[in-house]
């Protein structure tokens, strides 16, 4: 089992999508094991995005991000990380597959709606921004036997 950092964007909190994004997951047979609302600080954004921090995009990244609710929420399942960033898509709407988040509901390269963490260490790094240990509510779906086999 795996757990990874999704943000819906501010982007995709005007544009009122929400919950079909948030469906998507369930659909998947994911777990939704936390969830919040929050507006992200100058500073906060700086952690998160510690990676981009120096690149010459990074201040329009940083206005984009802070300018509007977002929703942080803590996905978990088999082999959650890849198959969540699988999801979401490649990082341009324009380049995303048809079928992924990016691709079915984006045109473009920051407006991309979705966060998703791109492997463990990230994962780990970024939901220790984001949530504490105390605010995840993990617990087995009643339909779990219907998702998967006992053995996968
Ligand atoms: O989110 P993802 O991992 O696919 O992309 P990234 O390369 O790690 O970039 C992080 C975020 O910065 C993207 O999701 C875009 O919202 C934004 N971005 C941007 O505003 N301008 C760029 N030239 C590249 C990315
Ligand atoms: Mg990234």
């Amino acid at each position: 089992m795996e757990r990874t950092l999704v943000l819906l964007k501010p982007d995709c909190v005007q544009r009122r999508l929400m919950g079909r994004i948030i469906s998507r997951f369930e659909d998947k047979g994911l777990n939704i094991i936390a969830m919040k609302m929050i507006r992200v600080t100058q500073e906060l954004a700086r952690k998160h995005y510690a990676e981009h921090v120096q690149k010459a995009w990074y201040p329009s990244l940083e206005e984009f991000i802070t300018s509007g609710p977002v929703v942080a929420m803590v996905v978990e399942g088999p082999e959650a990380i890849r198959v969540v960033r699988d999801m979401v898509g490649a990082t341009n709407g324009l380049n995303a597959t048809p079928g992924t988040i990016r691709g079915d509901f984006g045109c473009s390269r920051q407006m991309n709606l979705v966060h998703a963490s791109d492997g463990p260490e990230s994962a780990a790094r970024e939901l220790a921004i984001f949530f504490r240990e105390e605010e995840l509510c993990p617990y087995t779906p009643t339909i779990q036997s219907w998702l998967r086999a006992k053995d996968e």
